[in-house]
């Protein structure tokens, strides 16, 4: 599988995942693992109830890394919603579902709109400008962070923090990656931990409270209860960043789609799936098989990881039409970027609020903005995210 997806970073995973899906759609590796990149085959699987959660689904990156350093990565992380099966993930879902309804987050409109136009304010004046610094980053953290009762979170301090948590979810996870997860972990459940305290101490309407001062069946222990503030300050960020990044980046390369953007901003929700779909933030899901079963008519033993490619399903041309291109009326299957079955993001609405708010502002202000300089890719197979974009805005409108 790494000879058909080496070439991540600037030029995308897409030309590996196009070989892999027509050489070996169901591929099985010498490790055991099945991997699928038809968009059918992931969808089945997202939803298939004989796979799920276990050690195996997180772990199977690791191989390379001790046991026991392996056991310590994402102690508490593995403890939340995500890494877990009925009943718990009923049970640790259900305490914080109601905050993300699509009724519950459209109250959050008015307060993501003043971040989006604050940020904006910045942009005017300026001759170059990183947009992943100055835009992709501070709007979703800031977003999190009301939601969560935290709004002054330190970026500086708070980012290089989740970066590190989320390494050992790479494949190519590595002895020091592993470590620096795990002292990230630490140092972020400590910075978590306090906030949890002031929060049982004067609770606020605010998650973060909701998650202390729960009680009765929807008590969490002490590690839940971090691990899920890490989880949603986690998932907060990182994905929400690359959907702006990677969109922006799509629309800059896509002129006439920026432009009829630009023109019927009423397009934004379309086009917002579409960028999705494009360049999806999150490119792999794993799952782990409960009971011997069967998986794309592939025999798959208890224990045996399904690693489905969300990103080459989202490019699979039996399902999309001219999928290599970005087309923002397109009007085709729901994008895998968030998964699917009982671990569909949560967070879905309100990445998309931030995103189909943000893009036809962005580009009603400033109609003239356009890439100035390279644009810079993070290495990595699952997130798939910038580093550094870097634009011109141009005269305000
Ligand atoms: C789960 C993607 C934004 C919270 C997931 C999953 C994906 C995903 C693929 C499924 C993981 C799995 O099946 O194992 C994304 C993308 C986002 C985004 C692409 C932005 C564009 C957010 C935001 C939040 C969030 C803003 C919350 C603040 C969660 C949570 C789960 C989850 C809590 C776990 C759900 C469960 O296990 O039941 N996300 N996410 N996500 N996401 Fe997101």
């Amino acid at each position: 599988m790494e000879v058909l997806l080496t070439d991540h970073g600037a030029p995308g995973p897409y030309a590996g995942y196009r070989r892999l899906r027509e050489r070996a759609p169901r591929l099985r590796t010498a490790a055991g693992l099945l991997v699928l990149s038809g968009y059918r085959d992931c969808e089945a699987a997202l939803r298939n109830r004989a796979l799920g959660k276990m050690d195996e689904s997180l772990g199977f990156q690791l191989a390379a890394v001790p046991e026991d350093l392996r056991r310590q990565a994402l102690r508490r992380f593995r403890r939340t919603m995500l890494f877990r099966n009925p009943p718990d993930h009923t049970r640790l879902r259900r305490l914080v579902s109601s905050v993300f309804t699509p009724r519950h987050v459209e109250a959050l409109r008015p307060a993501v709109v003043r971040r989006i136009d604050a940020l904006l304010d910045g942009f005017a004046g300026r001759d170059v400008l990183d947009v992943v610094t100055e835009l992709a980053l501070p709007l979703p953290v800031g977003v999190i962070g009301d939601l969560l009762g935290v709004p002054d979170i330190d970026l500086a301090v708070a980012a290089p923090w989740v970066r590190h948590l989320v390494a050992p979810l790479e494949p190519s996870a590595d002895v020091a990656a592993v470590e620096a997860a795990v002292h990230a972990e630490d140092q972020l459940a400590a910075y978590v931990g306090d906030l949890l305290a002031e929060k049982r101490r004067r609770p606020g309407d605010d998650l973060l409270s909701r998650l202390a001062t729960a009680r009765g069946e929807d008590q969490l222990d002490d590690d839940e209860c971090v691990g899920t503030a890490i989880l949603l300050f986690a998932a907060g960020f990182e994905t929400t960043t690359n959907l702006i990044g990677n969109g922006l980046a799509a629309l800059l390369g896509a002129p006439v789609q920026a432009a009829l953007l630009r023109e019927r901003p009423g397009l934004a929700g379309h086009a917002v799936e579409e960028m999705l779909r494009f360049d999806a933030p999150v490119q792999t899901d794993g799952r782990t098989a409960l009971v011997d079963t069967a998986v794309a008519d592939v025999e798959v033993g208890a224990g045996q990881v399904v690693l489905m490619l969300l990103g080459a399903g989202n490019r699979d041309p039996e399902v999309y039409t001219d999928p290599d291109s970005l087309h923002i009326t397109r009007r085709q299957a729901a994008p895998l970027s968030f998964g699917g079955g009982l671990h569909f993001c949560l967070g879905a609405p309100l990445a998309r609020l931030e995103a189909v708010e943000l893009f036809p502002r962005l580009l009603a202000r400033f109609p003239e903005l356009a890439t100035a300089g390279t644009a810079t890719w993070r290495p990595g197979l699952s997130f798939r995210g910038l580093a550094r974009l870097p634009v011109a805005p141009g005269r305000p409108a």
